[in-house]
């Protein structure tokens, strides 16, 4: 069976030939962690922003969405801490001059040592087959209780590094723990230094006048800057929420895995304004309202989890992650912040604006704290991809790869294929896409058997094949090919429109989300 990492390979090839996602400039050989989306991909990111702000906009009275420049005043990100406290704490290795992120170094450590611990209980439950209690083993066992006691020390030492800021403490770690580059193979390190992740840029034409700005690394502070104009021009009552979806950019010291980390990329953000002292009960209810979105897309439910977070950001009081089962393990698709009234405090000081909410039930003025849920376009994307990748063995023993995509997300949705190129039948094919075309994206293939174009539309996830055949023109039914099943259905073409609504309708998933 294929590894895992061989998996993702597969998936990241698949991206491509398909027309979902292009290396950005891949004719200059590329730029590192950077990517196009081609005509697929763009399809199943605009379904996912949609399938977002809809459940945002649609679904709340009390959401409304705003769409910020990229480009803002500089001080703003004075204010919001990010010239100052947007560092990732990086590290050299002489030899090989590579860069890493010692925070990355240390967490790849420790997942070693749960690897090892993961391993010995493994073993033994083959040892000792069905008696075996793996949680007391953990427990009793000198090896494991040896692993995991190396591995909680540490993580209690990164812990106490990373909340206190303290660089040389996380170089003795690496050394202590005896971590080499894995490419020159040595322990020649340097210091590890702060590295700020915000791209900058000069606007103005003249030397004197230009100004240094920088590419926004979050869509959030768009939103805290209009928190005014939007509560007064919208008239909107404490609790209510803002949202946004565009590109932010991070100049990423580790950028791998293929999307998962990029140095530009989109996030959809919403910031919840709620009265001081009700955040923990709204921060408690967004958790559980973005993890039904995410589970109504009936991707498995155990492929989410919780992780929160012990060190948090400059502006949290509490930070939860919802993490995704990707190939590469569990990793954090969305985070959910509670931000105290942090942003909007510091832009009233930095502005010298006033902004505040007033209680029209209580005739008092406050700062509104704020809970936000912050998740990344290209993350949910690419564990979209990832879950839906099948390569599957036929009865006939031919193989096939789909894509099993949620339908309501699918680039295509149907696929009308008239069975010969002549005999009137294009002609018949091309009627029922002109009714279709107007609710569903679909696309027309006559090229090649039946089974070619089968296999082209599983590659894309497309859920509905049509093929038009001489008796169509006789009965005015047409064969049904459903993409995950492969079962064939012969109905009649007034049926097609229903159909297809019903099983793209993004209006099922919401109603899973709102029971
Ligand atoms: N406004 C809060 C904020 O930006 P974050 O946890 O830094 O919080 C939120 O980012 C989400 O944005 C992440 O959960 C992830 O999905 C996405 N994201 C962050 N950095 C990314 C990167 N370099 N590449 C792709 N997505 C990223």
């Amino acid at each position: 069976m294929a590894s895992q990492e061989e998996v993702f390979k597969k998936i990241i090839a698949h991206c491509k030939e398909y027309g979902f996602v292009f290396p950005s400039s891949e004719i200059y050989d590329g730029l590192a962690a950077v990517y196009d989306y081609g005509q697929n991909g763009v399809e199943l990111k605009n379904n996912i922003k949609k399938y977002w702000w809809d459940s945002m906009i649609l679904l709340h009275e009390n959401i409304v969405g705003i769409d910020a420049a990229i480009f803002m005043h500089p001080t703003i990100w004075k204010a919001s801490g990010h010239v100052d406290a947007f560092n990732d704490p990086l590290i050299d290795n002489k030899d090989s001059k590579k860069r890493y992120r010692a925070d990355v170094l240390i967490e790849e450590q420790l997942a070693k040592y749960d690897d090892k611990i993961a391993k010995e209980v493994e073993k033994a439950a083959k040892k000792f087959g069905e008696s075996f209690d793996a949680e007391l083993y953990k427990t009793t066992n000198p090896r494991v209780l040896e692993h995991t006691a190396k591995r909680n020390a540490l993580h209690e030492r990164f812990a106490k590094a990373m909340n206190g800021n303290d660089l040389n403490e996380l170089k003795e770690i690496i050394i202590d723990e005896g971590i080499v580059c894995p490419i020159s193979g040595t322990k020649n390190w340097t210091d590890v230094r702060q590295f700020n992740l915000m791209f900058s840029t000069e606007m103005g034409s003249t030397s004197d006048s230009s100004m240094k700005i920088y590419l926004r690394p979050e869509t959030a502070q768009g939103i805290f800057v209009n928190y005014l104009n939007v509560q007064k021009t919208g008239r909107m009552k404490i609790p209510f929420g803002i949202a946004q979806i565009g590109k932010a950019f991070r100049n990423e010291i580790v950028a791998r895995q293929f999307i998962f980390r990029m140095r530009e990329f989109e996030q959809m953000e919403m910031q919840f304004f709620v009265k001081p002292g009700d955040e923990m009960q709204w921060f408690d209810h967004w958790k559980a309202f973005r993890l039904k979105w995410h589970k109504a897309l009936g991707l498995g439910d155990q492929k989410y989890r919780f992780h929160d977070h012990e060190k948090l950001a400059h502006y949290a009081n509490a930070a939860t992650d919802i993490e995704f089962e990707m190939p590469f393990g569990f990793k954090e698709v969305e985070g959910i912040h509670s931000r105290t009234n942090f942003d909007l405090s510091q832009h009233a000081k930095f502005s010298g604006k006033k902004i505040e909410y007033f209680d029209p039930e209580t005739n008092q003025s406050y700062t509104p704290y704020v809970i936000e849920t912050s998740i990344g376009v290209d993350r949910m994307f690419l564990s979209i991809i990832c879950s839906s990748y099948c390569e599957e063995t036929l009865d006939n023993g031919e193989s096939r790869v789909v894509l099993k995509l949620p339908q309501v997300l699918a680039p295509i949705k149907a696929c009308i294929m008239p069975l010969v190129k002549k005999d009137g039948l294009p002609e018949k094919a091309r009627e029922i896409m002109n009714s279709l075309k107007f609710d569903f994206k679909c696309a027309y293939d006559e090229k090649d058997s039946i089974g070619k174009r089968y296999r082209r539309q599983d590659a894309i996830g497309t859920p509905f094949c049509i093929t038009i055949d001489h008796q169509t023109l006789e009965d005015n039914c047409v064969t049904v090919r459903y993409r995950d099943t492969m079962q064939q259905e012969r109905v009649s073409i007034d049926t097609l429109h229903h159909m297809i609504s019903d099983a793209v309708n993004m209006k099922n998933l919401f109603k899973k989300i709102v029971s």
